[in-house]
């Protein structure tokens, strides 16, 4: 079926590539994006110009910029939203927590007022892992409790549900809440740990690995993040929140000896205390995404960073 889709952060590592995937598949797709510096801007420019060589429309709009987006949205038909913009990252929300405040917080507040007044938009955000905080109990099941994060970016990924929740009740607007688990693959973000380890090994420089690299991660490959996103589409859904991740932890020495391997270079590593505001382990049940979605994760970490390695060595002068 075509369906009229408007995507935010779409210069995003995720946005980037769920647009693709979409217009792909005939859809009538385009989105904003800020392009703030909290990384490497070229990189997201460099992303733009692959969405717009695909006749996917890029508008440089805040998600704040109520008017702008209203407009934007009914001139398209719009079905569907998916807002992917946010202030990410764990470490540097100790460093700028009003930047997440502003973006997570004010600025899906705002996106929700705009699209509470156009009816029969289906909204579908992305939530985060980190919801899940300092819970011990794994696999994290959407029935566990959420009432423990660990950082101030965990807490606003918590708000954005409860905001949905709040605008789901008043305005029934049909709300799918995404839980990614530690996403990665081609055109990255450059602030987590697999791309900085890959840029650092490379030159020869040392890298920082917390806890003795005991800490755990559910690490999901982009294109199953993506065939997750598709999927709840042409999924009927009223109000809903679901995990998308891989369904298996991997420590983090295990994600460095594998850019080490792909590579073909040694890391130099400094093991360094546990950081404020991480959590021990992430591990996702994915039962629900599997029943509502077909959700079918199939990416292994091998393969997963085999092919994020080929990318960088292509591209690496450029980002
Ligand atoms: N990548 C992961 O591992 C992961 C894990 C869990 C959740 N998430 C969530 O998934 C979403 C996408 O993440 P990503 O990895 O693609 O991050 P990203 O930073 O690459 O993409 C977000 C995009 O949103 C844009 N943006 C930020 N604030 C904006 C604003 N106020 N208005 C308009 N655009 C704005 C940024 O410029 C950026 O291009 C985020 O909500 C993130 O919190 C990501």
């Amino acid at each position: 079926m075509s369906h009229s889709i408007f995507i935010t952060g779409i210069a995003g590592f995720i946005g980037f590539h769920t647009a693709l995937a979409l217009k792909k598949l005939g859809m009538n797709v385009y989105g904003c994006d800020n392009f703030n510096d909290y990384y490497d801007v070229s990189l997201k420019r460099l992303r733009e110009q692959k969405l717009l060589d695909a006749n996917i429309p890029v508008f440089a709009y805040d998600i704040s910029d109520t008017k702008s987006i209203k407009a934007l949205l009914e001139d398209n038909k719009t079905s569907h939203v998916i807002h992917l913009a946010a202030q990410a990252g764990v470490r540097y929300s100790l460093e700028n927590p009003m930047s997440y405040i502003d973006t997570n917080v004010k600025g899906f507040t705002n996106l929700l007022e705009t699209i509470k007044d156009i009816p029969g938009i289906k909204l579908i955000y992305a939530s985060s892992s980190s919801v899940y905080g300092l819970n011990k109990k794994v696999p994290f099941s959407e029935k566990d409790r959420t009432d423990s994060p660990a950082s101030l970016y965990a807490a606003t990924k918590k708000m954005k549900e409860l905001l949905a929740h709040t605008y789901h009740n008043l305005y029934q607007i049909p709300m799918l809440g995404l839980r990614f688990f530690t996403v990665y693959g081609p055109f990255g973000r450059p602030d987590m740990a697999y791309f900085h380890f890959a840029k650092a090994i490379d030159a020869q420089k040392t890298i920082d690995v917390y806890q003795n690299g005991l800490l755990m991660r559910d690490f999901t490959y982009i294109d199953d993040i993506v065939n997750g996103i598709v999927a709840s589409i042409d999924t009927p859904f009223s109000y809903e929140i679901c995990n998308l991740g891989n369904k298996k932890k991997e420590s983090v020495n295990t994600l460095v000896s594998l850019v080490e391997k792909h590579l073909g270079k040694k890391a130099k590593i400094n093991f360094a205390p546990f950081q404020k505001g991480d959590v021990i382990q992430t591990f996702a049940d994915i039962e629900k995404a599997q029943n509502l979605l077909g959700f079918n994760p199939k990416t292994s970490l091998d393969k997963g960073i085999s092919k994020f390695i080929s990318w960088y060595q292509e591209y690496k002068n450029q980002v």
